[in-house]
């Protein structure tokens, strides 16, 4: 296995108490394999990426439990150096706003050559080279000439492309997408991810695409995991998901995407708000809005329990959701 999350806990520390934004995550990812990790705002998606990725901001967070391995090592236990050298090499993030994540007055290309003088130690005209190779390689139209520009001449779907290149170009075995395309237009967003899921496919890496569409996940995804107050509460292969989810939860995120064919009916919307980290409810956290909701459900916290081959449901009654 690539990259295995196990029972993974953070905490933040804010002036109103603990926020426990990630409350036993566990989750893997093979060579070659997508899992998109889905859940609704707040729910832990990014904070558990940025404990792998090893960016979490700390303090205020603190990983408080769990492992994080990667390639056969735990992540937990490098030093920051060592961190440092997996990150790029290893590993790489690409983040939903590509403005503010690429440098303003550094070119394109500079940036982009970046990646082999400072990692590889290429010189500056090999680097780049290396750079328009990139360039072309994510589709960006006149690579030569507009090696040169900075990030606020290209438009918003150029500069994500821009962002992918960045995370492509030391070949790392694992990406991972936070909400990539969510800033984009829609016919952007469309195309950005086929170019996404079209190199990871091409080199064989690992890839985590976090995103609360599930609308965009079914064409590119292997496998999915929905988060829910910091934990995972079903997890499946992609197409057994959309057949019949096995939890509530995601009955309820699935009945939210808008559909061409109920043009005009108005759209589901899980009722309530996702729950106060600070104070989680017992139990199953998603019991106070939930349509199945039973005494159980607000005493025991119900675990990741097996569905199937590879799937697996943390629902009392996911027998029922699956039938109903
Ligand atoms: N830097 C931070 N400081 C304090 N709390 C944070 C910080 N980052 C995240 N959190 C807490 O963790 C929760 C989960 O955040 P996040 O993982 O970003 O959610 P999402 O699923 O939308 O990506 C947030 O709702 C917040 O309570
Ligand atoms: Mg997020």
């Amino acid at each position: 296995m690539l990259l295995e999350v196990r029972d993974l806990q953070v905490e933040f520390k804010t002036r109103d108490g603990i926020a426990k934004a990630v409350n036993g995550v566990t989750y893997s990812v093979a060579a070659g394999e997508t899992l998109a990790v889905l859940g609704e705002s707040g729910s832990g998606k990014s904070v558990t990426a940025q404990a792998v990725m090893g960016i979490l901001d700390m303090p205020p967070g603190r990983i408080t439990g769990g492992e994080i391995v990667f390639q056969g090592q735990d992540l937990l236990k490098l030093k920051e150096d060592e961190r440092r050298k997996i990150r790029g090499s290893g590993m790489a993030m690409i983040f939903q706003d590509a403005l503010s994540s690429l440098n303003p007055v550094l070119s394109v290309g500079a940036q982009l050559g970046e990646m082999y003088s400072v990692h590889r130690g290429m010189s500056r005209a090999d680097a780049k080279a290396k750079a328009v190779e990139l360039m072309d390689r994510v589709r960006i139209p006149a690579a030569k000439e507009r090696v040169g520009q900075y990030p606020h001449q290209f438009s918003g779907g150029m500069r994500q492309r821009i962002m992918i290149a960045m995370a492509m170009a030391l070949e790392p075995a694992l990406i991972i997408a936070d909400e990539p395309t969510t800033a984009l237009d829609v016919t952007v967003q469309a195309q950005v991810m086929d170019l996404l899921a079209e190199l990871q496919r091409e080199m064989n890496m690992g890839l985590i695409l976090i995103t609360h569409d599930l609308g965009v996940v079914a064409d590119v995804a292997d496998r999915i995991a929905v988060m829910y107050a910091g934990r995972i509460v079903e997890e499946a292969p992609v197409h057994e998901i959309y057949k019949a989810p096995a939890h509530p939860y995601t009955r309820g995120l699935l009945d939210s995407i808008p559909r061409l064919d109920q043009k005009g009916q108005e759209l589901y919307a899980i009722k309530g708000l996702p729950p106060n980290l600070m104070h989680i409810p017992s139990g199953c956290a998603f019991h106070p809005r939930c349509p199945m909701a039973q005494d159980v459900c607000r005493t025991d916290i119900p675990p990741l329990a097996n569905v199937s081959e590879g799937r697996r449901s943390a629902c009392h009654f996911w027998k029922e959701c699956l039938n109903g």
